[in-house]
């Protein structure tokens, strides 16, 4: 079986965004992969954070994945600082990184841009180097992101191709007596690590915020009222849908570029009630905005209503959460300390 992995941070509350963008389609990606659900903690403190609420915002999260409908007789789910060898092949990894590929990230100039200077700690421009580990030690095929994540995974594959072109060739052999490192002629393209590809939705990969259809639905939003997030009350979702911003056209449309909110609620329509997009536009297309801000909310109520009780279930069962999390370590550790021991190799490290 070919193997997928990906991961969200445990910063703010899960939205719309990672649901549409992520979540939801590793549900169904996992019945075809095997699967591997990280929380990515460790990304989760590259920014100022509250230590206080971190392990809390990371159970939380591996409960939101279960209650989305991660199974895990078909996938893991673990924490990733439960596995120490992402922070390891992560050093590993920043020796080929150029400096220069870090400093084009656009997230990391938007971050630390926002963030000010005195709040950028060295991690935040190194972050895509511990993302390339999460992805690579695990040798994946496939990564299902949305498509804020598209430049992180082009530095991930190119990463991949460096390691694999400057130590692919080498194997270890014992030479009188000796282990050295030397090269054995065989330089296969992907010897150390599996290219990844990255699977970006064809709808949802880009939510945008409930406030300006222009910028993202992003946790870090300043306003609540930007974002609807997977535990929201009913109430707090119909009056988030009831003040959203629309326009004054008449009729509802698809891709008109001068109604971003139009479209960006079209398509979350589209995607949480599961039909096609012609359907949609059909359905909507002589619909005045109050009509179809009542549907829309309805529908989002009806979708998230189930989560909701089942992520109650799950958290209220922290035994059960653990014993998720170990299993999912376990395994984990396994494939992990393989690739690591592999890389220690090819990179011409003394043996254990
Ligand atoms: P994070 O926590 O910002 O987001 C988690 C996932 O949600 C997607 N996403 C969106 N999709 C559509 N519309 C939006 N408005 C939206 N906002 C977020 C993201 O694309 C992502 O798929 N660096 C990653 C976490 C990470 C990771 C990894 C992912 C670390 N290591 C290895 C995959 C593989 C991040 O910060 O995601």
């Amino acid at each position: 079986k070919k193997r997928i992995v990906s991961g969200v941070q445990p910063t703010g509350s899960i939205h719309l965004g990672n649901y549409l963008g992520a979540i939801k389609n590793w549900i169904s990606l996992q019945n075809s992969y095997e699967a591997l659900f990280f929380i990515v903690d460790l990304h989760a403190i590259t920014l100022p954070y509250d230590a206080q609420l971190l392990s809390k915002a990371t159970k939380n999260t591996a409960a939101i994945y279960l209650a989305c409908g991660i199974d895990t007789s078909k996938a893991s789910i673990f924490v990733q600082s439960h596995v120490r060898a992402h922070v390891e092949l992560m050093w590993l990894l920043s020796s080929a990184t150029p400096i220069g590929w870090l400093n084009r990230m656009i997230q990391f100039k938007e971050k630390s841009r926002k963030a000010g200077d005195e709040n950028v700690g060295v991690a935040l421009l190194t972050y895509p180097v511990l993302m390339a580990s999460d992805i690579l030690l695990y040798q994946s095929d496939f990564v299902p992101v949305g498509e804020d994540q598209k430049q992180h995974m082009e530095l991930t594959r190119e990463l991949a191709e460096r390691i694999n072109n400057l130590y692919g060739g080498r194997k270890w052999k014992k030479m009188g007596g000796f282990d050295c490192l030397c090269y054995s002629g065989d330089r296969r393209g992907g010897a150390i690590f599996k290219v990844p590809e990255p699977l970006i939705p064809q709808a949802g990969a880009r939510v945008m915020s409930l406030t300006d259809g222009l910028s993202k639905m992003s946790k870090s939003a300043p306003s609540d009222q930007s974002r609807i997030n997977l535990l929201d009350p009913k109430d707090v979702i119909a009056n988030k849908i009831k003040r959203c911003k629309t326009d004054s056209f008449s009729g509802l449309e698809f891709d008109n570029p001068d109604r971003p909110e139009c479209n960006n609620l079209l398509s979350i329509f589209q995607l949480i009630t599961g039909r096609t997009k012609e359907e949609v536009a059909r359905e909507c297309q002589d619909m005045n905005w109050g009509t179809f801000k009542t549907l829309l909310a309805d529908a989002l109520i009806d979708h998230l209503h189930p989560i909701q009780v089942r992520y109650e279930e799950i958290i209220s069962d922290p035994a059960y959460l653990d014993g998720v999390l170990l299993e999912g370590a376990t395994k984990a550790t396994c494939i992990a300390d393989a690739t690591l021991n592999s890389v220690y190799q090819a990179m011409g490290f003394v043996q254990r």
